[in-house]
């Protein structure tokens, strides 16, 4: 395999299963490092900027703990107070941004800034998320799914709900291309776009991985090693469109009967944030407002239950991060 050196991480589309394999193990070795205390930082002097155009705790924390680790600077840019996007183009910031940074972050909407980024800065891009793609958020799902049952192939990963928003889509590439099966439990609506689904079916043909869909939750989860879901409603979704959601992704909803549904041997997975209980101001104003008190899109009962991996799949967040920075920077 060639060094990723110099490359941008913008979605997994554009890695072989091979290099996505070489991500996970080191950050193996980086999360067994950093929990054995020995160092691992690059040589030079490097530096990341980090643009979020959206809120964030795990990805951004991520990014400055892997910058630190790895002994480089990082400097955060809040678009609310910089120039982007309101006197500076994207292709000027990434023009300015390459003279001073060894790389740079990008986390906001559409793909084609983060493209856009890329295309103009000499230095490496790492999507950080945008509406459609969250890879890094895939590579430590993956890391987390590997240490729980040991391998990826042949996995069987349910996605819940809005499938045809980031998570979805960046799941179902990635299972893709590790060979795993991957099923869409959702509303025929919310299915990735067909452009998408032909791709990744195409990769599929290649990897031996095996793609499904389907409408009816207790049919989809039967023989889960994953149940996945996310948010009803993303960062950016207007208001409005939460009545809506909220009535057509009720049935997907990950509840104890759903988890019995899929087998003993089932793990709860999930991006996060997650609207769980009623322990935050948007979670607390939609359970009361929809009568969700349980929970929304998961209950807390499997959330909070031993078969949940979240925390360990947030901490992920930290060593898989690091992986893609050192080897796009070393
Ligand atoms: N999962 C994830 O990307 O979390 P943040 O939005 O907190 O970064
Ligand atoms: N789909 C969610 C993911 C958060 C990590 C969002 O875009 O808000």
């Amino acid at each position: 395999m060639e060094s990723l050196r110099g490359r941008d991480f913008l979605t997994l589309l554009d890695f072989t299963p091979e290099e996505i394999g070489y991500l996970l193990d080191l950050a193996e070795t980086l999360k067994a490092e950093k929990k054995a205390g020995v160092p691992h930082k690059l040589a030079g002097d490097k530096s990341i900027a980090l643009i979020f155009e959206k809120t964030s705790t795990r990805t951004r924390c991520a990014f400055e703990v892997a910058a630190h680790d790895l002994g480089m600077g990082s400097t955060y840019l809040d678009p609310t107070v910089s120039q982007i996007g309101k006197k500076e183009s994207i292709a000027d910031t990434a023009r300015v941004l390459s003279g001073m940074f060894s790389a740079i972050e990008y986390r906001g909407y559409g793909q084609e800034i983060v493209n856009e980024l890329a295309e103009y800065a000499d230095i490496p891009v790492i999507n950080g998320l945008t509406n459609d793609y969250h890879p890094t958020q895939v590579l430590a799902d993956f890391l987390t799914i590997r240490e729980h049952f040991g391998s990826l192939k042949n996995r069987k990963l349910v996605y819940m709900g809005d499938a045809c928003y980031n998570m979805g889509n960046s799941l179902m590439v990635g299972c893709a291309k590790m060979g795993m099966r991957f099923t869409v439990c959702a509303p025929k609506q919310f299915y990735p776009k067909q452009e998408l689904i032909d791709t990744c079916l195409a990769i599929a043909a290649e990897t031996g991985a095996a793609l499904e869909f389907t409408e009816d939750p207790a049919e989809g989860v039967k023989n889960a090693d994953v149940i996945y879901t996310d948010i009803w409603v993303s960062m950016g979704e207007p208001v409005e469109s939460w009545e809506t959601r909220v009535k057509l992704f009720i049935p997907y909803q990950v509840n104890a009967a759903l988890m019995e549904a899929a087998g003993e041997q089932a793990v709860f997975m999930h991006c996060l944030p997650s609207f769980h209980d009623l322990k935050t101001t948007m979670g607390k104003a939609l359970g009361e407002r929809y009568g969700f008190p349980d929970g929304l899109e998961v209950t807390d009962e499997v959330f909070e239950s031993e078969r949940s991996l979240v925390f360990q799949e947030a901490e992920n967040r930290l060593h898989t991060i690091k992986a893609v920075m050192k080897a796009v920077l070393e």
